[in-house]
């Protein structure tokens, strides 16, 4: 049996029976004004993080969920967007379709301003996308992408570039790991399957959604995901995952390469109004500007006594350099 194989095995059963520790996502459940989220969606929350941003969702976007577990986060784009057909989600377990179908019937029975016709789902595979090209302002997938190998990975990430629309948002949510992770662990089916043992350092996941063309990355969010401790895992070491909130956004690719932020500003605090390096960013005085970690490179690399630049915070929120 495939890997492949074994995850749709362990997301059938998932399915079929909530497996309420299944994934560890340490975000609160939403709450925004008559929203509410059916219990068996919080049940069968199996994401990592929230790939949910408010910002990401005004005029009414066309939305694609990749993945969609119990269907909690297509809800929560749905209150949005309110739209029918807004928001397609696609999932290659029949079993988790039929569940989260079943689901937004309770969701709809429980939030007046909800219909399921708002989700239209989609049997289909993240490497083989249902969707033609070109047609997606804001796709998003949790917790999925991680489980996949690098050959399949790639797939899963030129499928998204695809669908999107030129300027187009990916957001991701996904563990990560700095650490190196034995082959035992790596090619335990079951662990990758689990979100547990497939992780990259954020460098490579990085990497990954550059390499395929996106010109702008933003990093939300890193936090603490789970531990692999040498009594449960084939490990002789302890392994400390993380998991992160990434935006990859379909911008042309710049000349000197991609613009990833990682959460790093810029301060000039020198004798002047501002400072303007003459390459389209201007600091004013004393006023932190968000800036990629290309600008943070460059802007170091003048060795300046009036230019404060922070460490990254992986905390991007918008704004900045580029
Ligand atoms: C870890 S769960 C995450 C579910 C959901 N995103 C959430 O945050 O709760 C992975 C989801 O991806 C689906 N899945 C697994 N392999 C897939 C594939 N190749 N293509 C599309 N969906 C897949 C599973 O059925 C499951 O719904």
């Amino acid at each position: 049996m495939s890997y492949l194989e074994a995850t749709n095995d362990l997301y059938r059963e998932a399915a079929l029976t909530p497996d309420v520790g299944l994934c560890c996502t340490t975000n609160p459940i939403w709450e925004l004004p008559g929203l509410k989220i059916p219990k068996i969606m919080q049940e069968m929350n199996y994401g990592c993080g929230s790939t949910v941003h408010a910002r990401d969702l005004s005029n009414n976007p066309k939305m694609l969920y990749v993945g969609v577990g119990g269907g909690m986060e297509l809800l929560q784009f749905s209150y949005f967007n309110r739209q029918k057909g807004g928001v397609v989600g696609v999932d290659v377990v029949d079993e988790m379709l039929e569940a989260s179908r079943n689901n937004f019937k309770i969701a709809e029975a429980e939030n007046d301003w909800f219909k399921s016709d708002f989700v239209e789902l989609r049997k289909g595979d993240a490497l083989n996308l249902p969707i033609e090209d070109n047609t997606i302002d804001v796709a998003a997938q949790n917790c999925l992408f991680n489980i996949f190998k690098e050959e399949d990975l790639k797939r899963a990430i030129e499928e998204m570039y695809r669908v999107l629309k030129p300027h187009g948002k990916l957001v991701m949510s996904d563990p990560t790991c700095e650490q190196e992770m034995n082959d035992t662990l790596r090619n335990d089916d079951r662990l990758r399957a689990l979100c547990l043992s497939g992780s990259l350092p954020i460098e490579q996941y990085v990497k990954a959604l550059t390499d395929v063309g996106f010109g702008t990355i933003e990093i939300r969010a890193r936090k603490p995901y789970r531990i692999l401790d040498p009594k449960n895992y084939p490990t002789d070491e302890l392994i400390y995952i993380e998991s992160i909130e990434v935006a990859a956004i379909k911008d042309p690719m710049p000349e000197d390469g991609p613009c990833v932020f990682t959460g790093k500003a810029a301060i000039y605090f020198g004798n002047e109004d501002y400072f303007d390096d003459n390459k389209g960013h201007v600091l004013l005085k004393n006023q932190p500007l968000a800036v990629c970690d290309k600008t943070a490179g460059a802007l170091g690399s003048l060795g300046r006594d009036d230019i404060f630049i922070s460490e990254s915070t992986f905390h991007y929120d918008g704004g900045g350099c580029c």
